[in-house]
């Protein structure tokens, strides 16, 4: 069993969580023009320092992450902790907040909040053939469409592609059945790869992707 901690919080902006931003972190958190920008991505970072302080046993203000981009050689790719042997993901969406944490094996998470997209325009994009035609078959299409694609960003995000990576190489499994990936193709695929669905609440889809051929062990909490 591989043990995968999920912890969802909701955006807040707090001086205490300010003050943990590093300086690059801090341009970032100035250049959101929104409020809840700011708030979503404050939130998602203290979170993040705070967990894994508290798992590596050091003091929040000294988590230090790295960002580098493996395509180019920039600082926005995904936050590691180089070192620790754990490793991480976080994702926002309205006014969830989510972090995933694992030890010994590369994760992703992505929350949805659902919304009148423009389902048929994006499907091309995001959903191979097969899935399409299961979602015209679907009662709600807005839901399934949102499921497809916090699975699909989950995985994205536990192999650091993002999307820089093609969705549409990906084929999953109906949202009405249980996550897991039928095939992947292309540079950005892993094998072994489990996913999941979580429990987001309401108007939002959300799920975690583990890079392992372990039986994951999901225990989702809040974080106050
Ligand atoms: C990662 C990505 C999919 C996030 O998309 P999103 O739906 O807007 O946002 P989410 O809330 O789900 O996730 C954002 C979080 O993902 C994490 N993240 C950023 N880049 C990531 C990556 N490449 N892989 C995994 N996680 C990443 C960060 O923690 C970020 O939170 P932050 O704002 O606090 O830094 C998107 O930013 C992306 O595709 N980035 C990579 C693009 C890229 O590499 N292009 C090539 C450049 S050379």
């Amino acid at each position: 069993m591989l043990e995968c901690a999920v912890r969802w919080a909701a955006p807040v902006d707090e001086p205490e969580m300010r003050a943990l931003l590093d300086d690059r972190e801090r341009e970032r958190y100035d250049r959101f023009m929104r409020a809840e920008d700011k708030a979503r991505f404050v939130t998602g970072r203290f979170l993040a320092r705070t967990v894994l302080a508290d798992a590596v046993g050091l003091a929040p203000q000294s988590i230090r992450f790295t960002t580098d981009c493996p395509h180019c050689g920039g600082t926005h790719g995904k936050p590691r902790l180089p070192g620790s042997g754990l490793d991480f993901s976080l994702s926002h969406s309205g006014d969830r907040v989510v972090l995933v944490l694992a030890e010994g094996a590369e994760v992703g998470v992505d929350v949805e909040r659902e919304s009148d997209r423009d389902i048929d325009r994006l499907a091309e994009m995001v959903l191979t053939a097969a899935e399409r035609e299961a979602l015209n078959a679907m009662d709600d299409r807005r839901r399934g469409f949102h499921a497809y694609w916090s699975r699909k960003e989950a995985l994205l995000k536990a192999t650091g592609h993002g999307l820089a990576a093609p969705m549409t190489a990906i084929h999953v499994s109906s949202p009405d059945a249980p996550a897991e990936v039928i095939a992947w193709e292309g540079d950005a695929a892993v094998s072994p790869v489990r996913l999941a669905d979580l429990t987001p609440g309401p108007g939002y889809a959300a799920s975690a992707a583990v890079l392992t051929d372990r039986p994951l062990r999901i225990t989702e909490t809040r974080f106050d």
